[in-house]
């Protein structure tokens, strides 16, 4: 086959398409978190039309010779329709129509129990998943739409994993060979043609690259172990360079990654290994640092001693931040919310500092452009905490130390919308069902029993006073976070004791409407305490507490209307001058006070002033 150019073939895919969404995945090995979990997180970050469900798919038995259903995967709500894999809160409701199958392919004996939301997240086996989409050079058509030919996508793939894995290392293979023999297709027009997953178990992480192959009909894809001591950040854009296919303890990959290459004239032998993100990435897409600025900002919290650079020539050909790297501290799920929450505060990229764009109580966020942004070009840093997120997670895939103990196997820290908002809350796959608050509501209703909209709330009200509010917010997270984590470990010792699940199930689920009774508190307190520019307090009300010097002197306080002109001399008949400005406000307060200030004062001004008074 003829070679076209990359740029030629970028031109043909990307034309026209705003690229625009995006994630953010951690992933930490066993040996550099404080108990020896394995850690994979994942942001969901669509523009307010992502489905931000939890839900749980029950394990299930299937009968010899039935085939299991494959459907085009919207990602916005709802993100699927119809009895496949037995979950009520995906039961066709009034005005819904069942989704269609896009292709089938052979189902197994037994399915695993799972939670998801727009991904298939964290198995029974402790197998967990965090996605993020990428750009790639190749795009492919699903089935179903006209001159479709891929079968998968990462959404479907993610779900099958969760159905038949026990291990992160099945999982990715599983995922690569059903996309090589069926066709692997990307999110679509608004986000790039290629994906990348963090995949855990309770031993050890992959990262996966996996985009469609030049026919549509097949996928290119290669996996990468995490080093045990080390952690790894996807920011929209592949990570994996050189992929070694003789070290198959830390590599796996497709036959398609150096067939297609060789092919275009991208890599050949003598090359020694090809690197899979020159090859096969498109690069940032958005604008520039869009995926940089968050592997910088990811490695400026947990590895600051490695002082990545924070700037560079084009992320593709100048690979500044490593594939993984070691952590300076050992990192624990609640360092993950946080760096979830991160805005770059107190660096100069920051955008919650003193920005005129955030306002005089420095809010971080920057909506969506709208008409005026097409006219003033521009872009706005890209922060790992984010207000359109429609929910965060991470999976904590725990030791076999912490199994020992009683373990009641992996735990999925929650928080739908927006992260620097929200409050991570457990779960694990065990519960019978996923609580309403959780498994329903979405953006297209207002729902007050929804945990979405409990924290979108708390997000929003927080606008009113920002850098005040997040002080509030935070010390709400902590608290909820920190009572939620004791519960985890004291939930395992009752349950290895007792054997008692219905009393666990009990416990967590009681922790959950704590949670969200909690947040819309918050929302109501915060209202309270910053209703119109004051800060209440019960025991000190309506302070006074202006706006920060900085912003005044931005926005030229200082040009304002004057202070009151002065009365002229001619009018103080006894002192005059103008050391005596105070005499020229005379308070008059009653009847005999304003005979006094006449018989004191003559004159026009002293006549107005008795008027308006009055
Ligand atoms: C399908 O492919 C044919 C042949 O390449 C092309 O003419 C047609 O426009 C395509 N249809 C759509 C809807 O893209
Ligand atoms: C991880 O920890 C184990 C047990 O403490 C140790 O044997 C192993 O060498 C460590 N591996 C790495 C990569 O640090
Ligand atoms: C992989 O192993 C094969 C066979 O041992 C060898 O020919 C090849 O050069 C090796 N490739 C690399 C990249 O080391
Ligand atoms: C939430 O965002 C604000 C930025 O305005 C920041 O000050 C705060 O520390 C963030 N929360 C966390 C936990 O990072
Ligand atoms: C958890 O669920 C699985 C089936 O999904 C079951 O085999 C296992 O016994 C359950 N564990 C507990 C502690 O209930
Ligand atoms: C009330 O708030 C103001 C401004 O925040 C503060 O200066 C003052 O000390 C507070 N008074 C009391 C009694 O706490």
């Amino acid at each position: 086959m003829k070679s076209p150019s990359k740029v030629l073939l970028r031109f043909l895919l990307l034309s026209g398409l705003q690229l625009a969404n995006g994630c953010t995945v951690f992933v930490v090995g066993k040996n550099a978190t404080i108990d020896g979990s394995v850690l994979v997180s994942h942001s969901n970050d669509g523009e307010f039309d992502t489905d931000p469900r939890l839900v749980k798919v029950p394990a299930a038995g299937h009968e010899a010779g039935s085939r299991r259903n494959v459907y085009f995967s919207p990602e916005s709500y709802p993100r699927y329709v119809g009895k496949d894999r037995n979950v009520q809160e995906y039961y066709p409701k009034s005005n819904e129509q069942e989704f269609k199958p896009i292709g089938s392919i052979p189902q197994v004996e037994h399915t695993f129990a799972y939670l998801e939301d727009t991904y298939g997240a964290v198995n029974e086996h402790q197998v967990g998943i965090g996605e993020s989409t990428c750009s790639g050079v190749f795009g492919a058509i699903p089935l179903g739409a006209p001159n479709g030919t891929a079968l998968f996508s990462v959404d479907q793939l993610t779900q099958i994993a969760m159905e038949r894995s026990k291990t992160a290392r099945e999982a990715v293979e599983l995922m690569g060979d059903l996309a090589v023999n069926h066709g692997f297709y990307g999110a679509g027009e608004f986000e790039g043609t290629a994906e990348s997953l963090a995949v855990s178990d309770s031993q050890e992480a992959y990262i996966f690259h996996i985009l469609p192959d030049p026919t549509g009909y097949s996928a290119i894809w290669a996996a990468q172990r995490v080093p045990d001591d080390s952690m790894a950040i996807l920011a929209n854009m592949f990570i994996i360079r050189q992929v070694d296919p003789n070290d198959s303890e830390n590599f796996v990959m497709s036959d398609s990654v150096h067939s297609v290459a060789k092919e275009y004239g991208w890599w050949k032998e003598d090359d020694g290994l090809l690197d899979f993100t020159k090859v096969y990435s498109d690069g940032e897409y958005a604008h520039k640092y869009y995926s940089g600025r968050r592997m910088w900002g990811g490695y400026h919290l947990a590895a600051p001693s490695k002082n990545f650079p924070a700037d560079y020539t084009d992320l593709q050909s100048d690979p500044v931040y490593p594939v993984y790297t070691k952590p300076d501290f050992l990192l624990s799920a609640k360092d993950l919310f946080r760096f979830h929450r991160y805005y770059y505060q107190g660096t100069k990229y920051d955008l919650g500092g003193e920005t005129l764009a955030g306002g005089p109580f420095g809010s971080p966020d920057r909506w969506k452009e709208g008409p005026a942004e097409a006219a003033v070009k521009g872009n706005w840093e890209r922060s790992i905490g984010l207000y359109r997120t429609s929910d965060t997670y991470v999976v904590q895939s725990r030791s076999s130390e912490a199994m020992e103990k009683g373990g009641l196997g992996a735990i999925m820290w929650f928080a739908p919308a927006s992260p620097n908002g929200s409050v991570f809350t457990p779960f694990i796959v065990n519960l019978s069902d996923i609580p309403p608050s959780f498994r329903s509501g979405h953006q297209q209703k207002f729902d007050r029993t929804s945990m979405f909209w409990a924290a979108c709330f708390a997000h929003n009200v927080a606008q009113l006073k920002w850098s005040y509010a997040v002080k509030d917010i935070e010390r709400r997270q902590d608290h909820l976070e920190d009572v939620s984590i004791a519960l985890v470990q004291g939930l395992d010792i009752a349950y290895k004791y007792s054997k008692d699940m219905d009393y666990v199930e009990d416990a967590y689920l009681k922790n959950v409407e704590k949670v969200v009774f909690s947040l819309w508190s918050l929302s109501d307190e915060l209202m309270f305490k910053y209703a119109s520019g004051f800060v209440n307090e019960p025991d000190n009300m309506s302070q006074m507490v202006g706006y920060p010097q900085w912003w005044l002197k931005a926005v030229k306080y200082e040009d304002g209307p004057p202070p009151p002109p002065t009365t002229p001399k001619c009018c103080h008949p006894e002192k005059g001058g103008p050391s005596e400005k105070k005499h020229s406000f005379l308070r008059v307060e009653t009847i005999a006070d304003a005979q006094h200030g006449l018989s004191m004062l003559t004159g026009k001004a002293a006549m107005r002033h008795f008027l308006k008074q009055n």
